[in-house]
């Protein structure tokens, strides 16, 4: 493991990569998987983040405009050693996604929802939400254990809408057969379907435009919210 990734480098004030993605990559909903992606998309969305051309749409997430201090703060030569560290591990199941009426009372933690617990659990309508949390709260809260992995709630439907919805916006073109990534085109199956959404909307209203960017206009220009929640839980369901 890179020194970069396991220890970060305390006089640029970089945080270890492995804090939030995790010392494999499988990262967290409220940041993202960093395992399995092309290396050539990795470091142009790395350099993306440095020339200020990936922005949250929400400029009050605060772990996204960390990510993008240390990007800047990081070297041509340790942002490749981070990704070919990451992109040497393949991607696997990490997150389960099930279509559900109703869902676990949640709270919110620091960007990401956990169940609630003792006497105010229960649960509650899904209400067109996804609701992704950990499959235990402990081991991901508490321990920070890379191997203890997520599961999304969707609502009932989205699948089948968000099947027809990838073919129509012709997404396997570009994202490979069964969405895993083709070439220097990053896959989309089995992501966080939490971190896709946050990426398809800040495509739409223009906070994420790198260069390559171009590529994507055309499929993110019609979608609503709707169809991003839907497209987002179909690629997050794939294998
Ligand atoms: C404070 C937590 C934090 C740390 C530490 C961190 N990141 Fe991130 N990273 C994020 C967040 C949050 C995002 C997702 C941004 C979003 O959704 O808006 C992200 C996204 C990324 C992405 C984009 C993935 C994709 O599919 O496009 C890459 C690549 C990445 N980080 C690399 C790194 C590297 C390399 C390091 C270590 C030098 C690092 N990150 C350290 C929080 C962090
Ligand atoms: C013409 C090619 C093309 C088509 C069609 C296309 N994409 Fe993409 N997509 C790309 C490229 C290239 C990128 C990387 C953009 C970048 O480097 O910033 C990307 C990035 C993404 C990302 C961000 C991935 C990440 O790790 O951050 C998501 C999510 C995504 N596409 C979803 C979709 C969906 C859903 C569809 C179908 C509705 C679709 N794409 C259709 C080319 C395409």
């Amino acid at each position: 493991m890179p020194p970069i990734v396991a220890n970060g480098r305390r006089d640029a004030q970089i945080l270890a990569c492995a804090l939030c993605h995790y010392p494999n990559g499988k990262g967290r909903p409220e940041n993202s998987g960093v395992s399995g992606l092309p290396v050539d998309y990795f470091v142009r969305t790395m350099f993306d983040f440095k020339q200020d051309l990936r922005k949250s749409g929400d400029t009050r997430k605060a772990n996204t405009n960390r990510m993008i201090a240390i990007a800047k703060a990081m070297t041509d030569a340790e942002i490749r050693q981070a990704a070919e560290y990451f992109g040497a591990m393949r991607w696997t199941p990490w997150i389960r996604v099930v279509e559900a009426d109703v869902v676990p009372k949640t709270r919110i933690a620091a960007g990401l929802f956990v169940p609630l617990e003792g006497t105010l659990a229960g649960m509650e309508p899904i209400a067109g939400r996804i609701v992704e949390v950990p499959e235990d709260t402990e081991q991901s809260e508490v321990i920070r254990n890379p191997r203890s992995g997520f599961v999304a709630y969707v609502p009932r439907g989205a699948l089948a809408k968000g099947a027809a919805l990838s073919e129509r916006g012709r997404c396997a073109m570009c994202h490979g057969a069964d969405l895993r990534g083709l070439g220097p085109v990053p896959g989309i199956a089995g992501r966080s379907p939490s971190y896709l959404a946050r990426q398809l909307h800040d495509m739409k209203r223009g906070t994420r435009k790198g260069p390559w960017m171009e590529l994507m206009r055309d499929a993110v220009a019609p979608l609503t919210s709707d169809d991003i929640l839907n497209l987002s839980a179909f690629a997050a369901s794939r294998p």
